[in-house]
Order: C-alpha cells, then sequence, then structure tokens
C-alpha cells in the first residue's frame, strides 16, 4: 500500500515513524516532506496548498491513501477535492474542518450543542469591542477568529494587555490580516490544560493517548503562547473518570452535533481542554494531530494507527479498541532565537548523528531542511528531541538527554517539560 503524508513538519514526521512501523509494512511518500522524512520515503516538492499538484502526485504515483498532517489544506477543502475524484483520504472536508478554521462558528456550534465552552461574543469592529472589554475587565480571552498558527489567541491578565490585543486585531494596524476581522472575546477559564485526540469514523470514536502540551515560550509557563515548545504523553491529569465525562459531555456530542447538521466530522478531532472546577470545557477545536502533542502520542500508541485509520475509513472503527499506553514520551522542542517572533533560518545544526547512538531518543525533524548537504534550521520550531520510558522521569530524562547532544546558534529549549505531569504522579 503507498501512503502520501501532507506536510513538512514535526507531527507528519511523527506520522510518517509510526507508519513505517506499522505491520502493513506501506511505502511512505510524503510532500513536501523535509530532511527527516526523507530518511522514511520519497519527498516530493509540491506544497500542502497546491491542490491540483497533490490531486496529480496521487494519480502519477498511484497513492492508494493520502493522509493530511496540518489544518489549512483540510479547512480549504483538500479532502473535498479528493473525494470528489474518488480517491481515499484520511481527514474531516471542509465543512467538518470549520470547527478549527473558524473560531466563530465552534463557539456558536457549541452554544446550540450544549457543549461546555467559555462564555464568548465576537466582534468585528473595534469600538463595540472595546465596550464589551470595560463591561467584562480583565482576565479575558482575546482571539483572531482564522487560522493563526495557534499564535492567535492572547491571554490579557489585564486592561491594557486587552486594549494593545484589540487594537492589534482590529485597529488600524491590525496585524493578522484577515485571520482578525473577526476576533472572539472569550471569558477567561482558570485550570490546567490538556489535549485529547479522537479518531473518528463520524460516528464512532477511539481515543488516542492523551497528552500536555507547554504553549508559553518561557519555563514555569511564562511568555508569549508559541505552536508548542514541548509535550509528554500520557497527561496524569487526564483521569479515566475525565476521560469518560469529556467523552460524555463534549466528544460525543461534538459528533452527534456534526453529523446532525448534515457535516458529519472524520478524521482526528483534537479537542483542547481545560480542566476547571467545574469540569472539562472545550479551549478550542482542532481538525488534525496536534503539534508537538503527534510526536510523543503516536510512539506510545500500541495499536497499528494504519489499521486504525483504514477502519475508521471503512466504517468498522466500531470493532476495534485502542489499549492504555505501557509507557511514556516527552518532547523537548528546540526552537530558533527569536521565535515566536522574528526569526533566521539557515543556521547550521549539528549532533544529530549522537542521538542515534541513545535507545531511548530520537529526534523529529520540525523545520529543517539541507543546505549544501548539511542540515540547517528552516522554521521557528526546528527539532522535537523525543525521548520514551517505562516513568515519566525516565522519558523526560532520554528527552533532555537527546536534547543535549544537539544543538545549533541561539537554540532555546524549555528546560521545565513534564514537571506538571510529574507533580501529579507525587503520591
Ligand atoms: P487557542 O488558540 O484557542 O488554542 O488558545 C491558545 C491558548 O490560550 C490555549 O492553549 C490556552 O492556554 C489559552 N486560552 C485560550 N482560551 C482560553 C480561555 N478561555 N481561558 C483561559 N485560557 C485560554
Ligand atoms: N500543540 C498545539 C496544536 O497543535 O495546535
Amino acid at each position: 500500500m503507498k501512503v502520501l503524508i501532507i506536510g513538512n513538519g514535526g507531527r507528519e514526521h511523527a506520522i510518517g515513524r509510526k507508519l513505517a512501523a506499522s505491520p502493513k509494512k506501506p511505502t511512505l511518500i510524503f510532500a513536501p516532506g523535509n530532511p527527516g522524512m526523507e530518511e522514511l520515503g520519497s519527498c516530493f516538492s509540491v506544497a500542502p496548498d497546491d491542490f491540483r499538484g497533490l490531486l496529480t502526485l496521487v494519480q502519477v504515483q498511484k497513492v492508494d491513501l493520502t493522509i493530511v498532517g496540518p489544518e489549512q489544506p483540510l479547512v480549504g477543502g483538500l479532502v473535498d477535492l479528493f473525494e470528489a475524484n474518488g480517491l481515499r483520504i484520511f481527514g474531516p472536508d471542509r465543512a467538518a474542518a470549520a470547527l478549527e478554521g473558524s473560531k466563530a462558528f465552534a463557539k456558536d456550534f457549541m452554544g446550540r450543542h450544549g457543549i461546555p465552552t467559555a462564555g464568548y461574543q465576537t466582534f468585528r469592529a473595534l469600538e463595540p469591542a472595546r465596550a464589551h472589554l470595560r463591561e467584562m475587565g480583565a482576565p479575558i480571552v482575546i482571539k483572531a477568529s482564522g487560522l493563526a498558527g495557534g499564535k492567535g489567541a492572547v491571554v490579557c491578565m489585564t486592561m491594557q494587555e486587552a486594549e494593545s490585543a484589540l487594537q492589534s486585531m482590529l485597529g488600524p494596524k491590525a496585524v493578522f490580516g484577515l485571520a482578525g476581522s473577526e476576533v472572539v472575546m472569550e471569558e477567561f477559564m482558570e485550570g490546567e490544560e490538556a489535549s485529547v485526540f479522537a479518531l473518528t469514523d463520524g460516528e464512532s470514536f477511539v481515543l488516542l493517548p492523551t497528552a500536555q502540551d507547554h504553549k508559553r515560550i518561557g519555563d514555569g509557563d511564562t511568555g508569549p503562547n508559541t505552536g508548542g515548545m514541548g509535550a509528554y504523553a500520557p497527561a496524569p491529569l487526564m483521569t479515566q473518570e475525565l476521560l469518560e465525562e469529556a467523552s460524555r459531555t463534549i466528544i460525543t456530542p461534538t459528533l452527534d452535533g456534526m453529523r446532525r447538521e448534515g457535516t458529519p466530522y472524520k478524521g482526528i478531532l483534537y479537542v483542547g481542554l481545560m480542566i476547571t472546577s467545574k469540569g472539562p470545557k472545550v479551549v478550542e477545536y482542532n481538525c488534525r494531530f496536534g503539534d508537538p502533542e503527534t510526536q510523543v502520542v503516536l510512539p506510545i500508541l500500541q495499536e497499528d494507527l494504519l489499521e486504525l485509520i483504514l477502519a475508521s475509513l471503512e466504517g468498522r472503527l466500531d470493532r476495534l479498541k485502542v489499549s492504555p499506553p505501557k509507557e511514556w514520551a516527552a518532547v523537548v522542542v528546540m526552537a530558533s532565537k527569536g521565535y515566536p517572533g522574528p526569526y533566521e533560518t539557515g543556521i547550521p545544526i549539528s549532533g544529530l548523528e549522537q542521538v542515534q547512538s541513545l535507545s531511548n531518543s530520537h529526534a523529529i525533524h520540525a523545520g529543517t531542511k539541507r543546505m549544501q548537504g548539511k542540515l540547517a534550521t528552516a522554521g521557528g520550531r526546528v527539532l522535537g528531541m523525543v525521548g520514551q520510558g517505562p516513568t515519566l522521569q525516565d522519558a523526560i530524562e532520554a528527552a533532555y538527554e537527546g536534547a543535549a547532544k544537539v544543538g545549533f546558534p541561539g537554540a532555546q529549549f524549555r528546560n521545565d517539560i513534564g514537571k506538571k505531569g510529574l507533580a501529579r504522579l507525587v503520591p
């Protein structure tokens, strides 16, 4: 079986790595891929937004199954195009991907179906938004409605922060472009976050191991939000009881609601949860695997991911089970200097060959490229150093052991990945 994975980041490398270990022994190809994925199969330089190019690639390469990594092609309707051409593709269609593509749609949907989430209002103009702010006060959360690469949400602890966030999204010099033309202002939810992944055929679903992301750039959850600076799995915060509650109050009503509205959701539904004193509430939906969470979820998933995906496409997911993971995993993201602000690329990376000698660590390529045959940085998040082990502590140590071997000038990473999880495990 030939499988195409679309994307060029850590998530797609992690999916490729998992599929490469499938007993079904698929032939893997990537578009456009990265140097990490080159080790797993051929990479074709077709961009994820080049729908016609992808269609041609799949037809010429006789691809049996396409897996979409990033959200943009899903939100843009790649699944619709492939399905209209009789091709097998894993992911939600355009209408279903709106759960991630439009925060305003997602919030209204949750409202219609009684799914717990923060109270909110949407605005398109600065003055009404400011009036709402004066009424609500801080803390408050202000989000650009469209896709903003995980950086569109600003948690404002003071009125001043809120005022400048509104200015930056709705003011005359708005920075998010079109994404900022609609703004969601949300009640601040107090609690700890967890990421839950449901793999679904639109009716049945299985839950993959849970994870916890580290969204802020700095240790102790300080500084601006990023795409994710590290993760570990499973998340001890998500007890069996809480998982059952979230399935009952959030995941099942979400899938039922989408089906009832005539837009069944198929693929990976990633629910970002806040565990509040009143139970789990939705922070956000994503229509794809999480990054970096996938880098820790898939290595400890005991089942064959390819079989789960095929089962969901063939409508036999209800007969499969995912068992609780037996191991732990942690990933430390190594990011470029300046990230999540502007950063340089093309900086040489060293030490990766030394990671290969470690038995419990491996490197996931997130933003790398080859320059004159040598590996160099190509993005904000450059590498994910993944560690696995029989305990969370072992996994964290293995991840940092890997991180200690690689480097590039200006590399920044967090020193406290997994600490919150460890604190929960102390008897
Ligand atoms: P989002 O882009 O919606 O995923 O938000 C990014 C991050 O902002 C989340 O992971 C949370 O840490 C934080 N956040 C978003 N919405 C809220 C909220 N209503 N209350 C508290 N924190 C939030
Ligand atoms: N780790 C956050 C995301 O994938 O959106």
